[in-house]
């Protein structure tokens, strides 16, 4: 046979089907065992906390059943560093929500509480109480438009944490932050129950915000510096809503070698002190950040925790008691946590012209919405 005629009979034979796999071999070795069930938080910096002797806390979310508050509990399901997770709210799939996390294979107990009644239970013995209670922003609507309503929430959960839990941290989420804080710190005057030290508006979002719009803009540069985005850090200043919203761009870690000014500057600038109404506006109508902000909120608490638990130089941004600058009680700087809580506020720092001008502009509105809240709970 010629060797074409060889090769076309070669070509007609169907290939043939690849024998089907062999069946999985079965073995009765018992001690191979199913990979463990990995949390998060786990992964990042607790397996050394969970094996450790280390102090562990009671912690209560009020307002646990909304978006912030249910994805908050979840993160903190996961933390070594709990061991009593306590959720609160008005609604009643609270406990429910409790269940549902009590299913999760961390050693932390939940336990549901729903309403003023069972307030008490929630409350009693905690070393931190976060509060994401309240409505959030609508389209339109800027955070001082939520006084009307999260005022009153602020003020009655603060009353709860007097007298239940006076010892405890306090962070405050809920909206607008520049006066809910100044609310709680009146009601705990009037109980008796204020400590500068423990009360702390949460600005990390801001903070967080800024490192990834940083990050977006100097990736090619970072990574020649083997900088991650975890990696970068810019201080955010002065409160929480629009023009109060003061990064530190020039105090951004690691240096650039060409630091952001001119338009570039005023942009990202804008970018972060609106970030918060960009994801309103995105979600049209249903609400503000919530996911990102339960990640901040998990991250300050953590950092608080570390802090009674009596780790050195855990360095957050807060919106807090403060003389930084003289004519206002409140001020976000970075302060540094410890076993009181804030145990120092530190200096704003060397700042550019532009940073000065923006603190300076930002005082009168601060100066505003703190004289609202304190005029609210003293007068309620
Ligand atoms: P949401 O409406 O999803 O949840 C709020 C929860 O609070 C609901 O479950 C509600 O039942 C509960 N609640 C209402 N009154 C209560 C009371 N008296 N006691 C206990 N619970 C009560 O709202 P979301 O999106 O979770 O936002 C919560 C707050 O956080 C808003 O004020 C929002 O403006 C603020 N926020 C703050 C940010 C920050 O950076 N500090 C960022 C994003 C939102």
């Amino acid at each position: 046979m010629s060797q074409a005629r060889r090769r076309q009979r070669f070509q007609d034979v169907p290939a043939r089907e690849p024998p089907p796999p062999p069946p999985p071999t079965t073995t009765t070795t018992p001690s191979v065992a199913v990979t463990p069930t990995h949390t998060i938080i786990e992964r990042i910096d607790a397996l050394f906390w969970r094996n450790s002797k280390n102090k562990k806390f009671t912690v209560a979310v009020l307002g646990a059943a909304g978006g912030i508050g249910q994805t908050l509990s979840l993160l903190l399901k996961q933390s070594p560093r709990i061991e009593s997770l306590r959720l609160y709210d008005i609604a009643p799939i609270t406990p429910g929500i409790a269940v549902d996390l009590s299913h999760i294979n961390t050693e932390s107990e939940v336990a549901g509480y729903v309403g003023p009644d069972q307030l008490r239970n929630a409350l009693v013995g905690c070393d931190l109480v976060i509060i994401p209670a309240g409505i959030p922003r609508k389209p339109g609507m800027s955070r001082d438009d939520l006084f009307k309503i999260n005022a009153g929430i602020v003020r009655d959960l603060t009353i709860g944490v007097a007298k239940y839990c006076p010892n405890a941290l306090l962070n405050i989420i809920s909206n607008p932050v520049n006066s809910t804080v100044p609310i709680a710190v009146e009601v705990l005057k009037k109980y008796n129950a204020f400590d500068p030290r423990k009360v702390l508006g949460v600005t990390k979002l801001d903070v967080m915000r800024a490192v990834t719009f940083v990050h977006g803009l100097r990736k090619d540069e970072l990574q020649r510096l083997r900088s991650s985005v975890s990696d970068v850090t810019v201080p955010v200043v002065g409160g929480h809503a629009g023009e109060t919203i003061i990064p530190l761009l020039s105090q951004m870690m690691p240096k650039l070698s060409k630091p952001f000014e001119g338009s570039e500057l005023q942009n990202l600038t804008t970018r972060i002190q609106n970030a918060g109404t960009e994801v309103v506006d995105a979600k049209a109508g249903s609400g503000s950040a919530t996911l990102s902000m339960a990640l901040a909120a998990e991250n300050m608490a953590t950092s608080c925790l570390k802090g009674l638990a009596g780790e050195s130089n855990v360095i957050e941004c807060a919106y807090v008691s403060s003389n930084v600058i003289p004519e206002l009680p409140f001020f976000a700087s970075k302060v540094m946590l410890g076993v009181n809580g804030v145990e120092k506020v530190l200096e704003l720092g060397t700042m550019t012209s532009f940073e000065e001008r923006m603190i300076k502009n930002a005082i009168p509105d601060l100066r505003a919405s703190i004289e609202k809240g304190v005029a609210f709970a003293r007068s309620s």
